[in-house]
């Protein structure tokens, strides 16, 4: 693992780092390469281009760990518009559509005390519902390891009535194998990532070379499941890894789907989408964008040598 990992992910939940953070506009390159917009309308034009090079998107509202009722019934509202505009831009004729959206629990009100859970749980219900009268399907992002039993346990609910209904599973939580097991056997649409949140040894694993083996076995386990895979990851060796165990199972193009952040790779992005594999980019946008920022530094150093020359250009 990168050594200032664990030091950049510290200071993504210190709120004096964040207000100096914060001070930098939106339009700063390093926040601009990451983030798609402040709004809807900053949005709209980053999406069509990506639709009209042949990838498909999942767009995350940004906002997380939501404290106060209010801010979770804002970001439901602003997920209903949202569906709403993106409904528009959406291919009805594809089996999986080509537009969909991410969204946190916490930034529905998982955390809000006792009553979060079942909050967020409503929240999101109300966001499947709209979901099947656009035809923007919905993705619930994987967050810190305390959240990941009860976000789990919330999309099972769900899937019930929505069965579309997919989730972000991290490859570096011990637990997620055996939990894929279930999930893959289910025919869910999983999102297997490595894991972007510091977590303590006794869930995760702390090396980079175990997480990569743990994304492999993961892999596996999707692949030879009833379920739609989603490759979640940049590193060239996962996607080789994916692309020849996708033929060992008999899957076409169709039957998987490749997944990469908004600014990263994206020359990599159009190959694939190019050669007809299913290309999803992952949008963020909206003005929350620091905790999200924080965790692509976190990933490469070099991002944030990006990050201090446009911090001290100011
Ligand atoms: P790795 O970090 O090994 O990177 C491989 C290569 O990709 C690098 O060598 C570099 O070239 C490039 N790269 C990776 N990160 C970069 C960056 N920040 N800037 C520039 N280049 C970079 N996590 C989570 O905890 N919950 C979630 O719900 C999600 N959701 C999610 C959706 C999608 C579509 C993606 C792609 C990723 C996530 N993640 C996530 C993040 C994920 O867990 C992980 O932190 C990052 O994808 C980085 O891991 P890689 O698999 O890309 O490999």
């Amino acid at each position: 693992m990168n050594p200032l990992r664990p030091v950049i992910l510290a200071a993504a939940g210190s709120p004096r780092m964040k207000q100096a953070v914060t001070k930098v506009p939106v339009t700063a390159g390093v926040v601009r390469r990451f983030v798609a917009g402040e709004t809807r309308a900053e949005l709209g034009p980053v999406v069509r281009q990506l639709l009209d090079s042949g990838r498909s998107v999942s767009i995350d509202f940004l906002g997380e760990y939501t404290t106060e009722r209010a801010m979770a019934d804002a970001a439901v509202a602003e997920y209903v518009s949202l569906i709403d505009d993106l409904a528009a831009l959406n291919d009805r004729d594809t089996p999986i559509p080509r537009v969909e959206v991410s969204v946190k629990l916490s930034a529905l009100g998982q955390s809000l005390g006792p009553d979060g859970p079942a909050i967020a749980t409503e929240n999101l219900h109300k966001l499947c519902a709209k979901a099947v009268e656009s035809r923007v399907w919905v993705t619930v992002d994987a967050e810190d390891h305390t959240t990941t039993e009860e976000t789990l346990e919330n999309v099972r609910q769900l899937r019930a009535e929505f069965p579309w209904l997919a989730v972000a599973v991290q490859t570096y939580l011990r637990a997620s194998e055996g939990r894929l097991r279930e999930l893959a056997a289910d025919g869910a649409r999983i999102r297997l990532c490595k894991g972007a949140y510091q977590e303590p040894e006794t869930v995760a694993y702390q090396h980079r070379a175990e997480v990569d083996a743990a994304y492999l076995r993961c892999l596996d386990v999707l692949m030879r499941g009833q379920g739609y895979p989603m490759i979640a990851s940049h590193d060239p060796a996962l996607i080789e890894a994916a692309l020849t165990m996708a033929v060992e199972n008999g899957r076409g193009r169709g039957d998987v789907e490749f997944q990469m952040l908004f600014g990263i790779r994206d020359a990599e992005q159009r190959r694939l989408a190019g050669e007809g594999h299913a290309m999803r980019v992952y949008v963020p946008y909206g003005g929350q964008w620091y905790g999200y920022l924080m965790r692509r530094l976190a990933e490469r150093p070099a991002n944030l040598g990006f990050f201090l020359r446009a911090l001290a250009d100011r």
